[in-house]
């Protein structure tokens, strides 16, 4: 069994279907006709005015008409009953309104409908909504409702519609719903809700959709809800539910929509379970704590899938399947392909999984998206790949396949993306590609593959190809900056040898002409640039001259022991680029240049920075020249945001990481370390994680940089022993190096843990551990542990105590004056500030593994600060300022899994 690894998706459910419940608006002309109006009965008069005083914005000025000038039943909005001029229909949707809800209007008794959706209502529903005993259809959809969802509303057996999408209820939902013997739809997406799902909810015999995606839900799935026959669509993704799903759900005979994706749902379903939905859809478990292999059979069941169970095959109507994210591992059974409805997508990306593509894969004719990148999958890529003549995207990056591209992918032509970077992947580049019109991108990179590049189709554009890190390719654009081919092969007859013989001799006569020129003219003019063997991506000392300005002060990001980084931008494609140049003065840093690429060429992982190429040549003075050239990171690093050089002049000025975001990053580096220490070949020390090695992209994920030292320790070790003193002069910077080093002993995985800690500590104190107050004794572990046990909040980062809620989003977590109050979170800083202390310990021995920390941070940010990924992403989208926005970036997308489609709601 793999160890479980939480993975953070997002759930995205854009769901746009309130249209379909648009209701008529009021008839006027009915009006005019009708009978006289009926005075005298001021009740709904009297509560619809009341609605009205408690509103306190209008724009557009709606409420105007609500006057005395005109009968209530003809005020905008207001539907009333023909007979009896009650106000039946209550429709103010998206007018920009603003205010609370009165009390008042559980005096309209005649009610049916009530729609406010899309406008800024606030505070909580009344529980006078209760007396709205015939009220069918209850819509208030995107607002900015708070509270608790009013248990009196379960005394609505009339409902049939309950839709409190995008709020920011809080709460548990109220078992009483389960009264709702009428309701169709429960639909509570986007909100702050906690607790459990209520079993009684297995008693809405009449429910079809049960929406619960995204919210900060937790427990386990009741085994009641699988009485729930009429279920249509189910999804309660993006929650914090745990346990296994109940065998029961998989005899929802009607379901077209199962969602349980991004929760903390684990265990094994039994293989033989029989699934028994014959409709479904759209299926997904992904981003859940799913472990072991996909068995023999998924066609004859489905998920929980530690294995995938059987029988999914029944389900002929399987549009698309989502299995990413988790740990599945063994190989992909045939079985599994063998669903020839799938026609959205098989995504079985980011898993363990092992052996060969089977060759049925070629049954999913009318595939469009196959995802089977970032597992281990190995062997030649099947032929009968070529029969998925549908396909638009094909993903085979980040595994193990072999062989060359099969000559039948020319049958693909429709493919827009095309991703086999990260294999072992050899022969020529197929020339088919050239005819593809559609296809948009290419990413042939770190493979390696052999011959000559085209100039034509997709390889004319240089940000759609990716070439990099295939050794032997030659030609393309210039662009490309590959190397120009040599001699084309010609063919076997008696005059092209001989024309070829004269060429060859004729070219190396000017070859060597060249040479000789050359030779003489070196040190005057053009100084050369030769390559490091393993060139990720070719660059020349020029290019990097020209893209960083001629290493200009505006464009120095930093500087260090091993040298300078500079940002940079390729004038070809705009990329932008940060490029470390080495000072080769410094000792050992040449020395260790060839092979600190070596193994940074071999790790990889999100949390990491990526390292694009390194370059080694001369420069225009003609010294050696060796530089790193890094993936640009937008947010700088960690350092500039604990500790802004700007003072703050109050809030908003300057910018600061707030509580989520910190616990993210500490999150981020976690995995980094983990991986660094127990996932790659030869466990790999950092030796000098500090803030300002930490780096942040612009999703404000963090990520390990600076390799300085990791490199030699590591080539080190594959050098010479394991027992490596750290007496090299290597001990990281003051502070955050652990204590042992300084007494010269050995380095080990246990001192980048201490490192870590300390990083931790001074991550949520916002004090540097060599701050001034910290001497004789006094350090930063030491103030911390004994500040701790009395109160936290004397030791926590003032600017987090500045924090203050933002609106439209959900689940803010704040250390505001409300926030502090509130126990959970302070027993959260509590624990995080335990962690940090741990890794600090001054005994190696009692510090924690990497591993521990990944698990007990998540589990903290789990338990505390749902949800996870989504919030950080909102939070740093200008997009999402607006309340129930969500919008991502195509780099997220590639990293989440995105769904856009709820088909079921708009019934
Ligand atoms: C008027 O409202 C009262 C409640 O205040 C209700 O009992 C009565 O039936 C209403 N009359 C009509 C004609 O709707
Ligand atoms: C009443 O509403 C109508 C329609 O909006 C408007 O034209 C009229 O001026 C209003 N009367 C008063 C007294 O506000
Ligand atoms: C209407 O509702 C309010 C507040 O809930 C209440 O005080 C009042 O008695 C109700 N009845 C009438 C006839 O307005
Ligand atoms: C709710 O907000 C979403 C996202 O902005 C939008 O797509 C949807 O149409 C809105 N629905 C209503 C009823 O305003
Ligand atoms: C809520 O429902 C209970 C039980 O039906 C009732 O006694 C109470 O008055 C209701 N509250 C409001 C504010 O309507
Ligand atoms: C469901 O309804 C039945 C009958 O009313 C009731 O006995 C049972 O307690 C309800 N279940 C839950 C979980 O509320
Ligand atoms: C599923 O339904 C079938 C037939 O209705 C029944 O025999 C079987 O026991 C059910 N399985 C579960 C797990 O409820
Ligand atoms: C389930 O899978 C097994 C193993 O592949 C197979 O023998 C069996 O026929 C399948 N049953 C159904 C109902 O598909």
């Amino acid at each position: 069994m793999v160890a479980s690894t939480s993975l953070f998706l997002v759930y995205i459910k854009v769901i746009t279907f309130l249209s379909c419940f648009s209701l008529q608006g009021l008839n006027l002309l009915d009006l005019a006709t009708a009978s006289p109006v009926v005075r005298g009965n001021g009740t709904d008069q009297q509560a619809l005015l009341q609605f009205k005083a408690k509103i306190t914005g209008d724009q557009l000025r709606i409420l105007e008409s609500w006057n005395s000038s005109f009968h209530f039943c003809q005020w905008r909005g207001v539907t009333c009953g023909r007979k009896h001029q009650r106000v039946t229909k209550l429709e103010l949707q998206s007018l920009k309104l603003s205010g609370s809800l009165s009390p008042f209007i559980g005096n309209l008794s005649f009610l049916r409908e009530l729609s406010l959706a899309g406008n800024s209502f606030y505070n909580e529903i009344p529980q006078e909504i209760g007396r709205l005993r015939r009220l069918e259809k209850l819509d208030l959809t995107n607002n900015s409702i708070s509270g608790e969802i009013p248990s009196n509303l379960s005394a609505c057996s009339k409902l049939t519609l309950v839709d409190m999408r995008s709020n920011q209820l809080t709460g548990e939902i109220p078992a009483l719903l389960g009264l709702l013997s009428n309701l169709k739809s429960l639909i509570l997406v986007n909100n702050s809700l906690r607790g459990s799902i209520p079993p009684s909810l297995g008693n809405l015999s009449s429910l079809e959709v049960l929406a619960l995606l995204m919210n900060g839900l937790t427990g386990i799935i009741p085994e009641s809800l699988g009485q729930l026959t009429n279920l249509l669509g189910f999804s309660v993704a993006g929650n914090a539910i745990s346990g296994i799903v109940p065998v029961t759900m998989f005899n929802l005979s009607n379901i077209r929509d199962f969602d349980i994706g991004g929760n903390k749902i684990r265990g094994t379903l039994p293989s033989d379970l029989a699934i028994n939905m014959p409709y479904i859809e759209f299926f997904s478990v992904a981003g859940n704590q799913i472990s072991g292999q996909i068995p023999v059979s998924i066609s004859n069941a489905s998920n929980i899938q530690g294995s995938i169970p059987s029988s999914l095959g029944k389900c002929q109507n399987l549009l698309r399947m989502n299995l990413s994210h988790n740990n599945l591992s063994g190989p992909i059974t045939p079985e599994v392909l063998g669903l020839p409805s799938l026609s959205i997508g098989l995504d079985l990306s980011s898993n363990y999984l092992t052996g060969e593509l089977p060759f049925e894969i070629g049954k999913l004719k009318s595939l469009g998206v196959l995802d089977v990148s970032q597992n281990r999958l190995s062997g030649l890529l099947p032929n009968n790949l070529g029969n998925c003549v549908s396909l638009v995207k094909l993903l085979l990056n980040d595994n193990l396949f072999e062989g060359p591209i099969p000559s039948s992918l020319s049958s693909l032509r429709g493919l827009e993306v095309l991703d086999v970077s990260d294999n072992n992947l050899s022969g020529g580049v197929p020339e088919f590609l050239l005819i593809f019109k559609a296809l948009k991108y290419l990413n042939l990179s770190f493979n390696d593959f052999e011959g000559v590049i085209p100039s034509e189709g997709v390889f004319k554009n240089a940000s759609a190809t990716f070439v990099e890190g295939n050794r032997k390719l030659c030609g393309g654009i210039p662009e490309l900056h590959l190397s120009r081919c040599s001699s084309k092969r010609s063919s076997n007859t008696s005059l092209r040898v001989k024309i070829a013989i004269a060429i060859v001799i004729l070219t190396v006569t000017l070859v060597l002409t060249c040479l000789l020129i050359l030779r003489f003219r070196k040190k005057k003019e053009q100084p050369t640039t030769t390559w490091v063997e393993n060139s990720l991506l070719q660059l020349s000392y020029q290019r990097i001259l020209r893209a960083t300005d001629g290493f200009s002060m505006q464009n120095l990001l930093g500087s260090g022991s091993f040298g300078s980084v500079y940002k940079g931008i390729l004038e070809e494609s705009g990329a932008v680029i940060a490029v470390k140049v080495l000072d080769l003065l410094n000792r050992g840093a040449s020395r260790s240049f060839v092979a600190e690429c070596e193994a940074l060429k071999n790790i990889r992982h999100r949390n990491l920075v990526k390292v694009l190429t390194a370059i080694s040549g001369v420069d225009y003075q003609g010294n050696d020249f060796k530089a790193l050239v890094y993936e640009f990171m937008e947010n700088g690093n960690l350092e500039d945001w604990l500790h802004p050089s700007v003072p703050t002049n109050g809030p908003g000025t300057a910018r600061h990481l707030n509580f989520f975001q910190r616990v993210s990053v500490a999150i981020d580096i976690a995995h980094a370390l983990e991986y660094m220490h127990h996932r790659c070949e030869t466990s790999i020390i950092h030796c000098d994680l500090k803030p300002s090695n930490i780096l942040l992209d612009k999703e404000m994920v963090g990520h390990v940089g600076d390799f300085g030292l990791v490199k030699l320790i590591s080539a080190d070790m594959l050098n010479y022993s394991n027992n490596l003193s750290s007496s090299l002069g290597l001990r990281g910077t003051i502070g955050y190096a652990p204590p042992e080093y300084g007494m010269g002993s050995e380095l080990s995985t246990k001192g980048d843990v201490y490192s870590y800690g300390i990083l931790l500590l001074e991550m949520f104190t916002g004090k540097r551990p060599t701050d001034e107050r910290f001497k004789e004794g006094l350090n930063l572990h030491n103030f911390v542990k004994a500040t701790l046990s009395k109160q936290v909040i004397e030791i926590v980062d003032p600017i987090l105590l500045q924090e203050s809620v933002q609106r439209g989003t959900t689940a803010d977590i704040t250390l505001n004056e409300n926030g502090l109050g509130n126990d959970k979170h302070l027993h959260c800083l509590n624990l995080i500030m335990e962690i940090g202390l741990t890794c600090s310990a001054e005994s190696p021995s009692e510090r924690m593994d990497m591993g521990v920390a990944v698990t007990e941070l998540c589990s903290i940010r789990d338990k505390f600060l749902r949800p996870t990924r989504l919030h950080r992403r909102i939070q740093t989208s200008k997009a999402a300022q607006s309340a129930g926005n969500v919008f991502l970036s195509e780099q997220t997308l590639r990293h989440f899994i995105i769904r856009v489609r709820f088909p079921l709601l708009s019934r």
